[in-house]
C-alpha cells in the first residue's frame, strides 16, 4: 500500500495537489479539514464543537481527528492506500496514526512536505476566501494565527518524520503543474 502525508501550512497547496495524486495512484484522500467541513454543514454536534476552534484557526482536539480517520481506514480495507491531507497535525496524532496504520499492517510510505513563502500563503487564502465561503478565509489576522498554529504545533513533525527517514521537502511554489510533476518524481522514488 501506499500511505502517503501530505503536509505544509494553510494555503500550501495539500487539496489542489491531493486531487493529481488520488488520480495518478489511485489512492483514498483523506482530509480531516473537508471532514469536520462535512460535519458543520449536516449540523453535527461534533461539527457545531469543532466549528468553535476552526473559526479562530485553531486547532480541533486530537481525539477527535483521530477518531474521524480510525472510522475511514476501518470503512476502506483493501484499498491501494491513503492520501492524508491535513493530518497529522501534532506529534499525539502523527502517534497514532503509526498505531492505527501498523494494525493494518501497512506503514506511513512518506511525508512529503509542501514549502511555500508565508506571503504567498496570505495571498491564496485571501483569494480563495472571496469565493470558498470558509470562514477562516476572511480575515488576515485569523489566516496569520493559523499559520503561526503551523508553525508551533504542526512544523515539528518534520523532525518526527525525518527520523523515520520519511521526510521530502517538495517547493511548493509556482505553477500547480510543475509543483504536480515535482510531487510525481518523489512519490515514483518511495
Ligand atoms: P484544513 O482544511 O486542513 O485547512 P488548512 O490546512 O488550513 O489548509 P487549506 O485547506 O486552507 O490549504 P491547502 O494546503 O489544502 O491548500 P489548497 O490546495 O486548498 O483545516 C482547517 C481547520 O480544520 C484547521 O484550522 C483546524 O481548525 C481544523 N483541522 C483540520 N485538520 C485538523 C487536524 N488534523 N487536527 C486538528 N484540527 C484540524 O490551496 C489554497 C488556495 O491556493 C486555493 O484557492 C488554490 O486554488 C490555490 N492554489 C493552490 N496551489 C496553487 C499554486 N501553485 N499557485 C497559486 N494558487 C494555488
Ligand atoms: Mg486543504
Amino acid at each position: 500500500m501506499l500511505n502517503l502525508i501530505l503536509f505544509g501550512p494553510p494555503g500550501a497547496g495539500k487539496g489542489t495537489q491531493a486531487e493529481y495524486l488520488i488520480e495518478k495512484f489511485g489512492l483514498i484522500h483523506l482530509s480531516t479539514g473537508d471532514l469536520l467541513r462535512s460535519e458543520i454543514a449536516a449540523g453535527t454536534p461534533l461539527g457545531l464543537e469543532a466549528k468553535k476552534n476552526m473559526d479562530k484557526g485553531e486547532l480541533v482536539p486530537d481525539e477527535v481527528v483521530i477518531g474521524m480517520i480510525k472510522n475511514k481506514l476501518d470503512a476502506n480495507k483493501q484499498v491501494k492506500g491513503f492520501i492524508f491531507d491535513g493530518f497529522p497535525r501534532t506529534v499525539e496524532q502523527a502517534g497514532a496514526l503509526d498505531k492505527l496504520l501498523e494494525e493494518n499492517g501497512t506503514p506511513v510510505s512518506g511525508m512529503l512536505s509542501l514549502e511555500v513563502e508565508k506571503k504567498e500563503l496570505i495571498a491564496r487564502l485571501l483569494s480563495r476566501g472571496k469565493t470558498s465561503g470558509r470562514s477562516d478565509d476572511q480575515d488576515e489576522s485569523i489566516i496569520e494565527n493559523r499559520i503561526q498554529v503551523y508553525n508551533e504545533k504542526t512544523s515539528p513533525l518534520k523532525r518526527y518524520y525525518t527520523a523515520q527517514k520519511k521526510h521530502f521537502c517538495i517547493n511548493g511554489m509556482g505553477s500547480v503543474e510543475d509543483i504536480a510533476s515535482r510531487l510525481e518524481t518523489t512519490v515514483g522514488k518511495l
